[in-house]
């Protein structure tokens, strides 16, 4: 993250110093190079200031609250809108939204003030035609992670404005008791909000909002395919006109959870007693929070996020435009080779024939309701035939086991990722085009490295 800290440094020490404060009226345009922004939207204005990286010439505006501190009554409800009013000084990120300390010391870090958005933008705006926008969710399992490590200057040299945005996680997120006290899905209208004030605010940023994609990786891959998915009219906050989904498709086994009282006992499984189904959920993403089906309205006839099953919503052809989707090569070795390495060593030395027995048949328990994963489950035909043969042959050539670690990575990369992106992908293209990708890049995977597997937008250390 040195380039971060880099950008930073930089901006601080070299960022052109602004003059002038304007008054209630619609401003003249600033000065070329300074980030500053003016806004009249809700009957407000505002003047947002940034900062601009003169090396690498693109301008940040960072920890914009895009709703307000969902505290004290806000807790567990949707979010409620902040419009952009005033002077606001965006030079600093916010903190994470709660979250255990990624540093293992069992504590929590982040505040739930935690509803900002930070944007990288190529140049201010002027006359000329506004950029396309990409909207970036970030992954951990809908219960870790932030925006703080990601920077705009691929985007940007591309022309391009990434707008980044924190969600709320864990159970503050995710959260659902069935009634109004905790509907579930927070998280998630989070992200429709920040949607929103993209559409209300981008142009002034020098966006154009008819061109904005939503992106995410993992966890954010999945709420992004959610995104673009309904049947709502007007769509609001499902504007985007077309959606990327890095390393987490639309059916993805950890996407939807459709009975939460069946998980919501569920908890992080400990190292010092891992089982083999716990670390199939665990890489799966079906551990922990995610999103719930609501069906057609929560108590209170609020339109839903998730009104049904993804796998529902493409057999109605509710995808509202294009779709990337796609895996990297490994997806899971980092938590074959990382923190599970020892368990699995253990177990392939203690347990006669364990890939085949416990790893692949945990894998079928896994991806067995994922009723598109599945097309035999409702045929009636599921008793007499087995799996389909593509998960027959997936788990056949496993057991030609050379190296046990090394096949398991293998299994459950494609048992858990790469089948359902082709399926999602072959799904979605009934009813809107899709394409998918593979990144091969093999890094240092072995050694563990600190951040979501697959990730191909920000930098190691
Ligand atoms: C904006 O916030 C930063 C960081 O908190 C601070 O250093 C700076 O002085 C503030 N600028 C203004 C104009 O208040
Ligand atoms: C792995 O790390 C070593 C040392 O840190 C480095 O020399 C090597 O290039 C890295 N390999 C890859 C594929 O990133």
């Amino acid at each position: 993250m040195a380039w971060l800290w880099f950008v930073l440094l930089c901006s601080s020490l070299c960022a052109s110093p602004v003059l002038g404060v304007v008054g209630g009226d619609p401003a003249a345009p600033p000065e070329p190079d300074a980030a500053v922004v003016f806004t009249q939207r809700h009957g407000n204005s505002a003047r947002i200031q940034g900062f601009k990286d003169d090396a690498r010439g693109y301008y940040t505006f960072n920890g914009i609250r895009y709703a307000e501190p969902p505290i004290g009554a806000l807790r567990f409800q949707r979010p409620v809108r902040r419009y952009l009013a005033g002077e606001i000084n965006a030079t600093s990120n916010c903190l994470p939204c709660p979250q255990l300390d990624p540093k293992g010391s069992g504590g929590i870090i982040g505040s739930e003030d935690c509803l900002c958005l930070n944007i990288f933008a190529p140049k201010m705006p002027g006359d000329e035609e506004g950029c396309p926008v990409i909207f970036f969710i970030h992954g951990g399992n809908f219960k870790s992670g932030s925006i703080a490590p990601y920077g705009g200057q691929h985007f940007t040299k591309q022309d391009t404005i990434l707008v980044t945005a924190q969600y709320r996680l864990g159970s503050l997120g995710f959260l659902s008791t069935g009634n109004r006290d905790a509907s579930g899905n927070t998280g998630l209208f989070d992200l429709r909000a920040a949607m929103t004030w993209i559409n209300d605010y981008i142009e002034f940023f020098g966006g154009d909002r008819s061109r904005l994609v939503v992106m995410g990786q993992g966890s954010g891959g999945r709420a992004a395919s959610l995104m673009g998915l309904s049947k709502e009219t007007p769509r609001e906050g499902r504007d985007a006109t077309g959606v990327a989904a890095l390393s987490g498709a639309p059916l993805s086994p950890g996407v939807v959870n459709s009975d939460p009282n069946k998980h919501a006992a569920d908890k992080d499984i400990t190292l010092d007693m891992p089982d083999t189904q716990a670390f199939l959920e665990e890489i799966s993403g079906r551990a922990g929070p995610r999103a719930r089906v609501e069906g057609e309205h929560d108590s209170r006839s609020l339109p839903p996020f998730v009104s049904e099953e993804p796998s529902d919503s493409l057999k109605k052809k509710h995808q509202l435009g294009p779709m990337l989707t796609g895996v990297t090569s490994a997806e899971t070795a980092r938590a074959v080779f990382g923190k599970y390495a020892k368990f699995l060593s253990e177990q392939l030395g203690a347990v006669k024939d364990f890939i085949k027995k416990d790893v692949i048949g945990g894998l079928k328990t896994t991806v067995q309701e994922i009723q598109a994963l599945n097309p035999l489950k409702n045929s009636g035909l599921q008793n007499v035939i087995p799996l389909p043969d593509y998960y027959q042959a997936v788990f056949d050539s496993t057991l030609k086991a050379i190296d046990g670690l090394a096949e398991i990575a293998e299994a459950t990369g494609d048992a858990l990722f790469n089948f359902p992106a082709y399926q999602s992908v072959k799904e979605w293209s009934a009813g809107a085009s899709a394409l998918m990708y593979s990144f091969e890049h093999v890094g240092n995977l072995s050694k563990g490295y600190h951040f979501v597997p697959g990730i191909a937008l920000t930098r190691r250390k």
